[in-house]
């Protein structure tokens, strides 16, 4: 088929998506008469598009909509390449007493994502949120590096082989540096065992399953505001100190939680940050793409449009570099963000942060990521 001919193809398609539309007529700039019908259901789901550009497409899932919403996973399973949990592997989910692990959640998500031929990521090995009570009661320098690498190497050792990637350690940088050693965020991890934690904790996953790619995943580095501008200088200078340890850190995850009414997004800026990543040999996975839109009027058309579009200032920058593996939004439809819980919208309306909407639908945000 010609080039061009394809091209239109594909402009119809992307346009009949974001219409979410059967038919491609009302976008074709050929006459409707010589449109080719085309049901969106056959539309290249977005991991089939990232696909094409060599990477995935993934979103994360949580256990309620696991296990009680059949209609938003079925859609997972349409779209997705890959899925991590919301909270499944998170040290209260997996290990809610010293002396008892509870897999339920973790293993239900894996058998699911095993069953649709969907690749998993497990998230996060350690954090300074989501710990259970017993943990944070009773965490000091004499028995914290055994409570990590016993739980690190139960954790990380029951999926050996099974998962894609590990976020090792989750937000380890503080959001105003200078206050710890290389400007890392104040953890219980931190008081208990210094720096040192995140080097075993790298070691001890890459110990526990040497396949799963061993990631350091953040926030806030996405615009040039002071402080995530300092927050991008603060991740470039902690992974060049790892590594010069010889931490076995390999790629970097890029939370990528947006705000469509942030206006200082600049494109180079964010381009050079993946490069300086990239350069030392690490890839970019980005691992929780979200755009929260509470700052913007309660117009749903133009809601959709900033978010998009905003989306895709942000996309345009990052996923040229051939290091970035691929993208997953922290959920897939607007049924499930936390941001109505962190960030409810002043007028009560529900947010729209995600590619599918409330009732499944395709989104500007949708065409945005399929493009
Ligand atoms: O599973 C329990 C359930 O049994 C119980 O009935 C229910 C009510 O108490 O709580 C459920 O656990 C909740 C869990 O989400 C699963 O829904 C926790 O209370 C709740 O704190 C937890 O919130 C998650 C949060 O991380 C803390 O783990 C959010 O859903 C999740 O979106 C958020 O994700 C974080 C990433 O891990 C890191 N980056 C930022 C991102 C947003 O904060």
């Amino acid at each position: 088929m010609p080039t061009t001919k394809r091209r239109q193809l594909l402009a119809n398609a992307l346009c009949a998506a974001a219409l979410s539309t059967t038919t491609i007529s009302a976008c074709s700039a050929t006459p409707a008469s010589d449109a080719i019908i085309e049901p969106v259901a056959s539309i290249p789901a977005l991991n089939a598009r990232a696909r094409r550009r060599g990477m995935f497409y993934g979103a994360a899932v949580n256990h309620e909509a696991l296990i009680k919403d059949p209609a938003t996973m079925a859609r997972v399973d349409a779209e997705c390449g890959m899925v991590v949990g919301e909270a499944s592997f998170k040290w209260e989910a997996v290990h809610p007493a010293a002396n008892r692990y509870d897999f339920s959640q973790s293993d239900a998500l894996l058998a699911w994502a095993t069953k649709h031929e969907i690749r998993t990521r497990g998230h996060a090995l350690v954090w300074h949120e989501a710990n259970p009570e017993w943990l944070t009661s009773t965490i000091n320098s004499g028995n914290a590096e055994k409570l990590l690498t016993d739980h690190i190497k139960t954790v990380a050792g029951r999926y050996a082989k099974r998962l894609a990637h590990w976020d090792v350690v989750n937000e380890a940088l503080d959001d105003v540096p200078g206050r710890q050693p290389l400007g890392l965020r104040d953890t219980i991890w931190l008081r208990a065992l210094g720096p040192a934690y995140l080097d075993i904790a790298f070691h001890a996953t890459a110990a526990a399953d040497p396949q799963a790619l061993r990631v350091l995943n953040d926030y806030g580095t996405d615009y040039t505001i002071p402080w995530q501008e300092r927050k991008r200088a603060a991740m470039l200078e902690l992974l060049s100190t790892l590594m010069h340890r010889g931490v076995p850190i390999q790629a970097v995850g890029l939370q990528a939680h947006l705000d469509a009414a942030e206006i200082t997004l600049d494109q180079k800026v964010l381009s050079r940050f993946v490069a300086d990543i990239a350069s030392m040999g690490l890839k970019v996975i980005v691992t929780e793409l979200d755009v929260r839109d509470d700052r913007l009027p309660a117009d749903i058309p133009s809601r959709d449009i900033a978010v998009a579009d905003h989306a895709k200032a942000w996309l345009d920058a990052v996923l040229p570099n051939p290091a970035v593996l691929g993208v997953l939004t922290w959920g897939l439809s607007d049924r499930h963000s936390w941001l109505n819980t962190k960030f409810p919208r002043p007028d009560g309306l529900r947010q729209r942060p995600l590619p599918l909407d409330e009732e499944l639908n395709r989104k500007k945000l949708w065409s945005a990521l399929a493009t």
